[in-house]
């Protein structure tokens, strides 16, 4: 049985100040059967960390270089991330494919670091617009699942997350169907590539969740949580995403 992942991603947004957030969420995150986590910027990590000490919130980062250390000037490693309070590491955000050009193999590096440091590494795929209209989409999901995915991953390190591109920030998400399509399909690949074990792997959706849509897409086959921007940002908000999942 797979448990639940209510996972939130700040993006870069989020100052001291908003650690008030974390305080607010861990109500919801302490009654429910659900695992909670937030993606803070960098910077908010450590203090993050402590902020939830001792509730049911994990904490983590958004990216982390592939090496352990060296001259990298503005990255930050895995070692760092885990050593500043991090259980979790996004990699392949299509923020960060996109923005700073990572490969499919670049990013099954970082997930690799992230195993080396004991982050469970939450690794992002999804089709652009173009793609979805071109009826590409299984292909490209395909493809960045197995190129993203390292042979080490397991249900226990790795969670999969779908976020296609045209749903993130905008309000459009894809329908029911469309979301099953893609997330049965998530799974079966799994499945056939890791046996048994391929049906331990959370699988998110990700791309426009919000308190109104999150029941909704929670029902749907092979959706196991949610990577949530900006409805993560205020406890309002995501405490009903938690309380849907539920
Ligand atoms: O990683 C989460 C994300 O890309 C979705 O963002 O703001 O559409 O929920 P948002």
């Amino acid at each position: 049985m797979r448990r639940k992942l209510a996972a939130g991603n700040w993006k870069m947004n989020g100052l001291a100040a908003d650690l008030a957030e974390l305080d607010a969420m861990k109500p919801a995150a302490a009654t429910r059967q659900t695992d909670v986590l937030i993606c803070t910027p960098a910077t908010l990590i450590s203090r993050a960390a402590e902020a939830v000490s001792g509730s049911a919130i994990a904490i983590g980062g958004q990216d982390c270089h592939v090496n352990a250390s060296g001259a990298h000037t503005g990255d930050i490693s895995a070692a760092m991330l885990a050593d500043s309070g991090a259980g979790y590491v996004i990699t392949g955000h299509s923020e960060r494919r996109v923005d700073h050009g990572e490969t499919d193999a670049v990013i099954a590096a970082k997930s690799e670091a992230g195993y080396a440091n004991d982050l469970i590494a939450v690794i992002c795929i999804g089709e652009s617009l173009e793609e979805r209209e071109g009826g590409q989409t299984l292909d490209v999901v395909g493809t960045q699942l197995k190129n993203s995915t390292p042979d080490a991953a397991t249900g226990a390190n790795t969670v999969i997350a779908y976020e296609p591109v045209w749903a993130i920030g905008t309000g459009k998400v894809p329908t029911l169907e469309q979301i099953a399509e893609v997330h049965d399909f998530i799974r079966a690949k799994l499945v056939e590539r890791f046996g048994e074990d391929g049906n331990a792997f959370r699988v998110l959706y990700g791309g426009s969740v919000k308190p109104s849509n999150a029941q909704d897409i929670f029902a749907v086959s092979n959706v196991d949580g949610a990577l949530v921007g900006g409805a993560s940002l205020k406890a309002s908000d995501f405490n009903a995403i938690i309380e849907a999942l539920d």
